[in-house]
């Protein structure tokens, strides 16, 4: 057996809980992965919540990031072995002590050496959105690129990536995660009131590109700012807005698959820093949400799932 996080009805956090699922058997070309660390994102909340993402019948596991070891193969599978440090993605699921991989070569990829198994463990859905956007925003060296929510776990990829570029970056926060913006060298602006007045007083000349986190009322201020429409990314609005506006959604689900495995090595290089805010136990995942949803946790928030007792093959090393 082993424990995963799931809920039953759609609502708030509270209707999150641990529960015993068999662990899975595993089919030719699966993969199954015992996880350590599950990162959180906003769309594990927005999922549980129902809408727009589905209403759950009987039972849905929750969360998307993961890293673990793999535990075993099944018949065909060339690319992993039992032992592999991995990473990747799995809507509904990640959060699972024994999690099956269907379709390991779309899901999953080997931890590049350098990345730690915790950073890797929350990084598919913020790594590859961010991936996809810099590619739309299409900078150029000396450019101003605004990016709003920079202290997030999108914005702060998008934002150092955007500076490896040798774009200067303005990036909204709020004024306790200033300074760590300013250490990654991107130049802090608090989002509210007084915003664009704020922008217009660092970058009087403008600014050529936006990235914009968050609704409609944004995209309109980053248009009126005067930046071209196919020069902002919107992945916090909605297509309907996008169109609307003619602004791209370049998000998680256009981004390459090579992706997670660049951006890996990138972490690992010391190109990009990917800050961990906290790690939760598993068992206390409910507080874990309420930290990413209220605390404005600069950078990744992950659950932990504690490592299993040692094999007898491990034991047996220590005699
Ligand atoms: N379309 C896609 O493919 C896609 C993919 C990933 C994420 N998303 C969406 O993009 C959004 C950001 O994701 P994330 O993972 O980066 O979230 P996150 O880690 O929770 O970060 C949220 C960011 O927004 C800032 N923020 C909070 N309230 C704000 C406000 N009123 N105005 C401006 N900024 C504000 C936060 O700043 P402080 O913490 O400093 O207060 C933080 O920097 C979420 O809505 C998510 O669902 C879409």
């Amino acid at each position: 057996m082993a424990r995963r996080v799931q809920y039953t009805s759609n609502g708030d956090i509270d209707q999150l809980h641990l529960a015993e699922a068999a662990t899975p058997e595993v089919g030719p070309g699966q993969v199954l992965v015992t996880v350590l660390y599950a990162g959180l994102n906003p769309l594990d909340w927005k999922m549980l919540q129902g809408g727009r993402f589905g209403t759950v019948e009987g039972s849905s596991g929750n969360g998307v990031d993961f890293s673990g070891v793999v535990a075993s193969v099944g018949a065909g599978v060339e690319d992993f072995a039992p032992g592999d440090l991995v990473y990747g993605g799995l809507p509904k699921q990640a959060q699972t002590e024994q999690l099956l991989i269907e379709d390991p070569a779309d899901r999953l990829d080997r931890i590049p050496r350098g990345l730690g198994i915790d950073t890797a463990g929350g990084l598919y859905i913020t790594g590859r959105t961010a991936m996809s956007g810099i590619r739309a925003l299409n900078l150029s060296e000396g450019e101003t690129l605004f990016v709003s929510g920079a202290s997030g776990g999108v914005g702060i990829i998008v934002a150092q990536l955007a500076r490896n570029l040798g774009a200067r970056v303005i990036g909204s926060a709020s004024e306790g995660n200033h300074e760590l913006l300013r250490s990654l060298g991107i130049e802090p602006v608090t989002y509210g009131q007084g915003l664009w007045a704020s922008v217009r007083a660092l970058a009087p000349n403008g600014i050529q590109a936006a990235y914009s986190t968050q609704g409609e009322d944004e995209v309109e201020a980053m248009i009126d700012a005067g930046v071209p429409a196919e020069r902002i990314v919107s992945i916090g609005a909605g297509p309907a807005v996008a169109e609307k506006h003619g602004v791209s959604t370049a998000g998680e689900s256009a981004a390459r698959r090579e992706d997670m495995v660049w951006l890996g090595q990138a972490i690992a290089y010391g190109h990009i820093h990917v800050p961990i805010n906290r790690v939760f136990d598993v068992d206390e995942v409910q507080d874990a949400y309420r930290h990413l949803l209220n605390a404005h946790p600069a950078g990744k928030v992950l659950l932990r799932f504690p490592a299993k007792p040692l094999t007898d093959e491990q034991r047996a090393h220590l005699h």
